[in-house]
């Protein structure tokens, strides 16, 4: 059970509520604020929908598809069911069978591993580099093997990889790379978006993503004509034409409520993600030269701050202090993937393996962000990390350099 803060009616606050004297509530994200901000077009686009009684595929994906791809530079943009199914099918596009091995970071969410899982590969963990945090090319070429098939880099809380060193590394073994990017909408290397490589690219549009829908839904890039048709033939049954069925595929397609409400966000998403980077440099500021260790702030629209990440070793007494003051955060994440429960049943390596996915896990912390949140919230979370950092201050021999 979780337990959240709650006033004497045990009713979790409203975000911004003062809930005693000076406490405030600041939530991690605020969907809700994002909704009525767009309520009326959201409302208008959800209705024309169920007026049309066109329910799953048809012109409300297609058009999506057409706007997504447009906006990250893909010749084609397949939606697909979820980001876990996004991988999932772009996996089976690139040939990796059962029994290949997949190179994925040890510091991700769990799908980027499940789905090499449920195409009947291996996942094999790779360490991450200490400063970027993304996968490490040094520990990928250590685990590349015989049977390696493909690698997923993820382009991990929407700072985008520079992937130029691990294409090299791939092109050199003939290993496909598959992008992890349900964290990265909207950001891009040397000017190339995320999306627009010619890579198979995965996108999660999960409600709390930056892009996001409200419920699930995926989308893949592609600019290969028969990588596109595949995956549309995957999402729907294997299917080209009713109750014809050319390969075996699955149900994952993307629903007409989703497309609509995510076309409407499309709009917006700009702004959006102008807004977080912009809460991200006031993080930064207010944490600069603390103990508390902030990560690079790109200029150059590399980084859309769908999370933002600090490390401290003194992380949980961060996560208490700040949760004492209403403020919520999150662990991304609090367990690498090899030392998952899952993946520890199954004989993976474990502690001591990969050091720095299992020291990140101990100190990362999620601040609340998300477009709307206000100057009052924002200054009321820096007053409380300055407090903590202030009083770290006296304990600074504990620390140690990000
Ligand atoms: C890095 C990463 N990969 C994959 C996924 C899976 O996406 P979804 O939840 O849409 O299946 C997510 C999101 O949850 C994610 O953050």
């Amino acid at each position: 059970m979780t337990t959240r803060p709650t006033n004497a009616f045990g009713v979790f606050p409203e975000p911004g509520t003062v809930i005693a004297g000076e406490l405030r509530r600041v939530p991690f994200v605020d969907l809700r604020a994002q909704y009525r901000s767009i309520r009326e077009e959201i409302d208008e686009a959800v209705l024309k929908v169920l007026e049309s009684g066109q329910f799953v595929a048809g012109e409300w994906v297609e058009r999506f598809e057409e706007e997504f791809s447009r906006s990250v530079g893909a010749c084609y943009a397949v939606g697909v069911g979820s980001g876990t199914a996004a991988l999932e099918l772009a996996l089976r596009v690139a040939n990796v069978r059962p029994g290949d091995e997949v190179i994925v970071p040890a510091n991700s969410f769990f799908a980027t591993a499940e789905a090499v899982s449920n195409v009947g590969a291996i996942p094999i963990f790779a360490d991450v580099d200490a400063s970027t945090l993304h996968l490490d090319v040094s520990s990928v070429r250590s685990v590349i093997s015989a049977k390696t098939r493909a690698i997923v880099p993820v382009h991990l809380y929407g700072r985008a990889m520079d992937l130029e060193a691990l294409q090299a590394l791939a092109n050199s073994r003939e290993l496909v790379i598959i992008e992890d990017a349900a964290q990265a909408y909207g950001t891009n290397i040397r000017g190339v978006p995320i999306g627009a490589s010619g890579r198979l690219t995965c996108f999660s549009f999960y409600p709390g993503k930056n892009l996001g829908a409200y419920g699930d839904a995926g989308a893949v890039t592609s600019n290969d004509s028969i990588q596109a048709e595949r995956l549309r033939l995957l999402r729907n049954h294997g299917s080209p034409r009713k109750y014809e069925h050319s390969i075996v595929g699955t149900n994952s397609r993307l629903d007409a409520i989703q497309a609509a409400i995510l076309s409407v966000k499309l709009r917006h998403i700009s702004a959006w993600n102008a807004k977080r980077v912009c809460h991200a440099k006031t993080y930064a500021k207010v944490l600069e030269g603390s103990l508390i260790r902030i990560p690079e702030i790109p200029v150059n629209g590399e980084h859309n701050f769908h999370l933002f990440v600090v490390r401290s070793n003194e992380r949980n007494a961060l996560m208490d202090f700040l949760r004492h003051r209403g403020i919520e955060t999150g662990i991304h994440y609090p367990v690498p993937l090899h030392l998952t429960e899952a993946y520890q049943a199954l004989g993976f390596p474990g502690k001591g393996t990969l050091p720095v996915a299992e020291l990140l896990a101990t100190e990362i912390l999620s601040l609340p962000m998300y477009p709307e949140l206000g100057d009052d919230e924002l200054d009321y979370v820096r007053t409380a990390l300055c407090e903590f950092s202030d009083a770290g201050d006296k304990r600074k021999k504990m620390v140690r350099a990000f």
